[in-house]
């Protein structure tokens, strides 16, 4: 690791008055800002003399802290080159990993403040939940396993060679050869009936939801949702003034029945029904049919999620709804974000045909198009079958981590998790004993460094049965051991 410059000190505070002498209240802070990430491994710190000057004490207590760090692991020191945070501090124990804090309401300067009736509808999930931290954060793939080098080596190559053209305004449909790719996969892996004139590329799935929310619905218009179901979906939504219905699952995903009974105007539905976020239960063939048959016959549009059904264990990946459906009421929804990596942030729409122009005005509305760099970088990691090969040995890597999982949970947490939905994807569920307060064990498990997210949240109807969400995609078997025991002091 290189060492990188000191920059700017985060400002440290010394209480002259205070009980606890000097040379530890700096060795404190100087834990803190490292634990907190605000000092960085192999960053430099001042020297003993200029930080007695700049903090206007003697240099015996700067001293004394400093050699009370190096004791500890915490700094390390170079002949002739000066002190920076030891280099061997993993940055999964600091928090730099986990800073995103969610903002905090500022002072108003006063007048009317308001902001749209949306707006105030929005909730993002609290920050330790998305924290990209070890053990486990819930859509986080092996992104130790992804094959790195080589995806640099095609991104280099393609901005060397990038045209003038592909510089300039692209089409908000996306990049048709990557959108053939797409429609060519699509087709074999999840028997979606489409071509590429149908595929939108978008900035992520959460963006595709937003643009079907926009795209297919007015403010008030009602959408059936599965509760408990994706928060991400229920955000996407809001944005656009729907307003949302919860309908129950059970173990064969969406009760149908249920939805056409309390909300039988509804305008759309939004479903997982390949891996139900965050159950994990596939939906069945009889309430697919059901599904079907209530959208054609109400004029309704299915928004299908399917976010990370090509990790299915112990069977074939199931169809999507999209290749059953012959009236053209589903709109399929697919990411890059689990078979490749979030940050890429690309995703897909599967539009019906007569919907394209609609789509592509609400694609071009919203953020013309996605970066086109990545997006040629994309097609050709799919046409050279770095892609296919990727998905296989990650469903291996997956299914490795999944038993570790269950292993865990029976060492540690026996009889207190109920797991579910451990057929697909990345991620499982447990129900937890009534009364246990999923969102306190959930914090709780956030101040240990581990990023469990509750059911709770994802309920917009009466919370039903509580419980935790553990994604292991990304953590790794010693992660996934200690991230349970920990859970399991959580309690
Ligand atoms: C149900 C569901 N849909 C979609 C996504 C992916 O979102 P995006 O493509 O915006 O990264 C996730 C990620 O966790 C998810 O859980």
């Amino acid at each position: 690791m290189q060492r990188i410059p000191a920059g700017f000190l985060p400002p440290v505070a010394m209480d002259a008055g205070s009980d606890t002498p000097m040379y530890q209240q700096l060795s404190d802070w100087f834990r803190r800002s490292i634990s907190s990430g605000q000092l960085r491994p192999g960053q430099r710190v001042p020297s003993t003399r200029s930080l007695a000057t700049e903090l206007g004490i003697s240099r015996i207590p700067v001293l004394g802290a400093y050699e009370q760090l190096q004791a500890e692991g915490f700094l390390e020191t170079f002949t002739g080159a000066g002190t920076c945070v030891a280099r061997a501090i993993p940055s999964d124990m600091t928090t730099e990993q986990t800073k995103r804090v969610r903002p905090t309401p500022a002072a108003s300067p006063g007048g009317s403040r308001r902001t749209s009736r949306r707006a105030a509808l929005l909730r993002s999930p609290e920050a330790t939940w998305l924290a990209n931290m070890g053990a486990f954060r819930v859509g986080l793939p092996a992104l130790d396993a992804f094959p790195s080098a080589l995806w640099s080596k095609l991104v280099s190559r393609h901005a060397r060679h990038l045209s003038l053209e592909s510089m300039g305004y692209g089409d908000p449909m996306g990049h048709l050869p990557l959108r053939e790719a797409v429609a060519e996969y699509l087709g074999a892996a999840r028997a979606v009936r489409c071509d590429a004139s149908q595929v939108l590329i978008t900035t992520g799935s959460q963006q595709a939801l937003q643009i079907c929310a926009h795209v297919l619905l007015d403010a008030g218009e009602r959408v059936w949702m599965e509760d408990p179901g994706y928060p991400g979906a229920h955000q996407a939504l809001r944005t656009a003034g729907a307003e949302l219905v919860p309908v129950p699952v059970d173990a064969e995903g969406i009760d149908v029945a249920h939805g056409a009974r309390v909300a039988a105007d509804a305008r759309a539905v939004y479903i997982s029904p390949s891996h139900q976020f965050p159950l994990g239960m596939a939906m069945s063939a009889s309430r697919r049919m059901q599904l079907l048959h209530w959208a054609t016959r109400n004029d309704a549009w299915i928004i299908e999620d399917d976010y990370d059904s090509e990790y299915r264990f112990g069977s074939r990946p199931l169809s999507s709804l999209q290749g059953t459906d012959t009236q053209a009421r589903v709109i399929y929804l697919g990411t890059f974000s689990k078979v490749m990596f979030p940050a890429l942030r690309l995703g897909y729409i599967v539009v019906p045909k007569d919907l394209v122009t609609d789509f592509y005005a609400g694609r071009d509305a919203i953020d013309t198009f996605s970066s086109m760099l990545y997006q040629s970088v994309m097609t050709e990691f799919i046409r050279e079958g770095h892609f296919a090969r990727h998905i296989r040995s990650m469903r291996t890597l997956y299914m490795e981590k999944r038993i570790a999982v269950h292993e865990a949970i029976g060492r540690y947490l026996g009889g207190r998790l109920e797991v579910i939905g451990t057929e697909a994807g990345m991620q499982l569920a447990g129900l937890l004993p009534d009364g246990v307060d999923d969102v306190a064990v959930s914090r709780r498990a956030a101040e240990v460094g581990v990023s469990v997210r509750p059911l709770t949240p994802c309920y917009i109807g009466e919370p039903g049965r509580v419980g935790l969400i553990l994604g292991y995609g990304g953590a790794s078997l010693v992660q996934i051991d200690e991230g349970v025991r920990k859970v399991a002091g959580c309690f």
